[in-house]
């Protein structure tokens, strides 16, 4: 066998063949165990990014493990031209989870779901008898939706948009939490659908105000506009509730997820309400790896799990364990204005005398053995495996401690 590759080498590679659209830390992961992960020269950390918001039930689930093997040894891909029973119960168990929905799209990312989500829009409009000129998507400012050349301009952010002009038409957007600002834009009834995130999570982990949600669907209703909530993030267990909304006293018309869908394993999934479940007919759409049957079997497996009474009451703990933790961290240090979120999707934002310090906390981080995001230059991303223990949410905050320390040394 080849001798294993020095780090070193390995980072090199990865400058010289990899597009350089992310600036990786300089070490390289090569296992993981629950909520801690290891590097090639042995090194631990805890997890508190998760793939980002991804391996919900910590790395390597032996659950999860056995299903991706169990079905390796059976059916690995299908394409959707024809029938395997995983998808199709997946599918199932999805819609019948959602409460809302009665049909699902399944596909391989959260920008595939989202640009389903924003074709389905289209399609219904269409349907409507609107002309394309009153098909127009409002999306919020701070929002984000993937990376597709759709999802980047349902993006209300000018970083991930400068340079792919031209982008597709028929987006408005408006400022988060700000009801009269949505109630403008959409008087003039040319507003197909409203998109947005119930946490935003990449523009700072922050949530939708009490009782937004429901002004939100008030104002779609009234406008003949369907809601569309982006849960790839802040679903699927994240905030305490499968799905982020429900904590909100609202129906959505159409839902994406992703990320924690498939605990590590590439999925995603557009659930369609009544509205718009039959608007896309035959030929319309499709993708050919969408829910192949290793994604859906092990989405299967995480689905049931994250939608249990155990997962709900470990993020409650975990995410008061974490708020109380940043607190103390708070009073030796006073580097956060403000600790924001839902559940385990928290972010403590940096005050201004700190603003754009995220990635240098980071990489302080990593250097003491601790995982950590960021959310924008200026916010502390926490979201950690859903089924965390004590030991590892005191081990990374004993970590982050070590951190804060070094960067408040200078
Ligand atoms: C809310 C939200 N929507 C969409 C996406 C895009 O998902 P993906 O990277 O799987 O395309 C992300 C990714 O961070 C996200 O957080």
């Amino acid at each position: 066998m080849a001798a294993a590759a020095s780090v070193d080498a390995l980072l090199a590679l990865g400058r010289d063949v990899l597009l350089p659209v992310y600036r990786q830390r300089e070490m390289i992961l090569e296992r993981g165990q629950g909520a801690r992960v290891w590097d090639s020269e042995g090194r631990d950390y805890v997890d508190f990014a998760a793939g980002i918001a991804v391996c919900s039930l910590g790395h390597c689930d032996p659950e999860l493990t056995a299903a991706l093997v169990e079905q390796a040894g059976r059916l690995w891909h299908t394409s959707n031209v024809f029938y395997s029973e995983p998808p199709l119960r997946l599918a199932q168990e999805l819609v019948a989870a959602s409460r809302f929905a009665e049909r699902a799209f399944l596909c391989n990312s959260g920008a595939e779901a989202n640009e389903a989500a924003i074709k389905l829009v289209r399609k219904w409009a269409t349907a409507q008898g609107r002309e394309p000129a009153r098909r127009v998507i409002v999306t919020f400012r701070g929002s984000f939706h993937g990376r597709t050349l759709a999802a980047v301009t349902a993006t209300a952010q000018p970083k991930y948009q400068e340079g792919f002009d031209p982008l597709p038409g028929g987006f408005r957007y408006v400022d988060f939490n700000d009801i009269a600002q949505l109630e403008t834009a959409m008087a003039g009834g040319d507003v197909a659908a409203v998109m947005l995130e119930p946490v935003q999570g990449e523009g700072g982990v922050m949530p939708a105000a009490p009782g937004y949600l429901q002004a939100v669907r008030a104002l779609c209703d009234r406008h003949k506009a369907l809601l569309v909530l982006d849960e790839i993030q802040c679903g699927m267990g994240r905030t305490g509730a499968l799905f982020a909304h429900w904590e909100d006293g609202m129906v959505p018309d159409i839902v994406t997820l992703a990320k924690a869908l498939g605990g590590g394993f590439p999925v995603g999934a557009l659930l369609a309400g009544p509205k718009v479940a039959q608007a896309m007919q035959f030929g319309a759409h499709g993708t050919t790896f969408g829910g192949n049957p290793l994604a859906a079997a092990v989405a299967r497996v995480a689905l049931r799990r994250l939608a249990s009474q155990d997962i709900a009451a470990n993020v409650a703990r975990q995410s008061q364990a974490i708020r109380d933790g940043l607190d103390a961290l708070n009073r030796d240090f006073g580097l956060f204005a403000q600790v924001r979120g839902r559940g385990l999707m928290l972010g403590a934002v940096l005050k201004p005398e700190h603003a754009g310090k995220a990635g240098a906390i980071g990489d302080l981080a990593a250097a003491h053995g601790l995982l950590l995001l960021q959310a924008g230059p200026d916010v502390l991303r926490f979201v950690p495996a859903l089924n965390i223990d004590d030991d590892a949410i005191a081990d990374g905050l004993a970590r982050l401690r070590r951190a804060l320390e070094a960067f408040a040394n200078g």
